[in-house]
């Protein structure tokens, strides 16, 4: 058989940690005056913990001190990591690990590239670090999706080349970097919103062996 990179994201891909992020961003957002909808949550998808804040503040037109700033990462983070804890294999998605075990019997090379410094906390909590053969997260990028970087340097500890990875991604911002990467693009979720991904699927129930194969021989 044929070898293509195959590289997952993690938040909203492997895990449905977003409801987590949503969740801590939104009480903190609460607690200065601001208000964000499930849609403006979209675009922190996949974005980096201080682009996520920068762009919240924005949208409440809110300007605060680097000190402060720093302050709300920490307790954002603190908020969040209190949610990790409790997570167990149970809240790995449906057929995520079908679809893990399908491509490790195929010998298919597989990599995280994830926006999350939390990552390696994540995939250990859930008991699946040792499905991949490379983990690129948020402590190994400088630029944050929608730039490409984290995917390439996915890419390149597989030793694949771009145009031989499949991306998969919840994010609008993280569909984007793939594209860039000149990887092929699957879209996790909603035709509306990942619309510029190759593919979209809702989960990985709806994604079968056949899909896999043919992109394998691609
Ligand atoms: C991404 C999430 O995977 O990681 C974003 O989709 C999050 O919502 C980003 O902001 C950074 O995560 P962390 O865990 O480093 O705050
Ligand atoms: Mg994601």
């Amino acid at each position: 058989m044929n070898k293509k990179g195959f590289i997952f994201d993690l938040d909203g891909v492997i895990v449905d940690t977003a409801k987590y992020h949503f969740l801590a961003w939104q009480q903190l957002a609460k607690g200065l005056g601001i208000n964000f909808t499930e849609e403006e949550n979209e675009q922190l998808k996949g974005v980096s913990r201080v682009r996520s804040l920068e762009k919240i503040l924005a949208w409440g037109n809110k300007t605060i001190s680097q000190e402060l700033f720093n302050d709300l990462m920490g307790k954002k983070n603190e908020e969040y990591l209190g949610y990790i804890a409790e997570m167990d294999e149970s809240e790995i998605l449906p057929d995520v690990p079908k679809v893990l075990k399908f491509l490790k019997e195929n010998k298919q090379p597989i990599s995280l590239g994830s926006a999350s410094k939390n990552a390696r906390t994540i995939l250990e909590r859930v008991h699946i670090m040792s499905d991949f053969d490379a983990i690129v997260d948020g402590n190994d990028v400088t630029k944050a999706k929608p730039d490409p970087e984290v995917f390439l340097i996915a890419a390149k500890e597989i030793n694949m080349k771009p145009e031989n990875c499949i991306v998969f991604e919840d994010s609008v911002a993280g569909v984007e970097a793939a594209n860039t990467a000149n990887m092929i693009s699957i879209g996790i979720g909603s035709k509306t919103i990942l619309g510029h991904a190759d593919y979209v699927f809702n989960d990985f129930t709806e994604i079968s062996e056949d899909f896999l194969k043919s992109l394998i021989e691609k």
